[in-house]
């Protein structure tokens, strides 16, 4: 049961967790589904330190269309830009609201926000990880392939946040994960052993590499995010200059299978971490994808909050 829980990391969901918010998920996307408000009366602060277009925007979109009152809180907005205390803005809002969703820079930021408040914190993206991203994303696995359990998802590019998250849910789920990250900008390894351990219990097949080629065989799904992160535009040239091989174009493709689908947390640099004609190809279901954070964020506030 989710219900008054945080959720701050991928590690805090079990398997079945997880399904109930899959399930709640397709019942939002049918008609009768689009209908449900059980968020009727309850005000959701969204706390954003970094920029967001799909994050904040579904979000916002998804309570609204759940009967309740999304309110945007910019932190340069608030009294914490002054000195307040993050303590202190977290026992205030939980006097006036009913879930805080929070986009930190730092993880440490977002566990604080929900040591110190009353009521529910929701991680929307830190550099640690990004879980409501790929819920949505297995979700979409699932809905385009049918069944994730088995399959191969073949991650390409930065051992950042979204890698984070999603080898922690791929081996969670006995999804076989391969990824494939310069030296230097592999997955760390507290995360790791995390995945590993994971893995023993769900059967899936976890494998690291540095060559992408080697990554991507025979894979269902690729994936990749930006070289840069939000907060590392100081290291763009050299990221740059080191992720240069590490880009899913058309040549990648052909290693996998024939019936590969190319996914993409997004926001996206054409050219770079992915080419054009593979972003905007017909194995791409990036856009599907950004659509259902929106379904899958719905059922998780519903879980919370409902
Ligand atoms: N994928 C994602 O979280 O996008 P935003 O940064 O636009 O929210
Ligand atoms: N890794 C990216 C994801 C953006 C949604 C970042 O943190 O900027």
């Amino acid at each position: 049961m989710l219900y008054r829980r945080d959720l701050l990391s991928i590690e805090d969901l079990t398997v079945g967790d997880i399904e109930n918010i899959f399930n709640l998920t397709n019942y939002l996307k049918t008609e009768e589904g689009k209908n449900h408000k059980p968020l009727s009366g309850k005000t959701v602060a969204l706390y954003f330190e970094k920029p967001s277009t799909r994050t904040r925007v579904s979000f916002e979109v998804g309570i609204f269309q759940l009967g309740g009152y999304p309110l945007y809180l910019d932190n340069k907005s608030l009294q914490i830009s002054r000195g307040e205390t993050l303590a202190d803005t977290a026992r205030v809002l939980s006097r006036y609201v009913n879930c805080i969703v929070a986009r930190t820079l730092k993880d440490e930021t977002v566990r604080e926000l929900a040591r110190y408040a009353d009521i529910p914190v929701i991680n929307a993206l830190t550099d640690r990880e990004h879980p409501c991203q790929v819920l949505g994303d297995i979700y979409t696995v699932k809905e385009k392939i049918g069944s994730y359990k088995g399959i191969k998802v073949s991650y390409v590019g930065d051992g950042n946040n979204v890698a984070n998250s999603l080898i922690l849910i791929s081996s969670k789920l006995g999804i076989n994960f391969s990824i494939a990250s310069p030296e230097g900008y592999e997955i760390k390894n507290e995360i790791k052993e995390k995945a590993i351990k994971y893995a023993k219990d769900s059967g899936a097949v976890i494998e690291f590499y540095n060559d992408p080629t080697l990554a991507v065989k025979d894979a269902d799904v690729i994936y990749t995010d930006v070289w840069v992160s939000m907060g590392e535009e100081s290291e763009e040239e050299k990221r740059n200059m080191i992720f240069q091989n590490y880009k899913i174009d058309l040549q990648l493709l052909k290693l996998a299978k024939s019936e590969v689908k190319i996914m993409h947390c997004l926001p996206a640099i054409r050219g770079k971490e992915i080419a054009a004609e593979v972003m905007d190809g017909p194995s791409s279901v990036i856009f599907d994808q950004a659509e259902n954070r929106l379904y899958v964020q719905k059922a998780i506030l519903s879980l919370i909050l409902g």
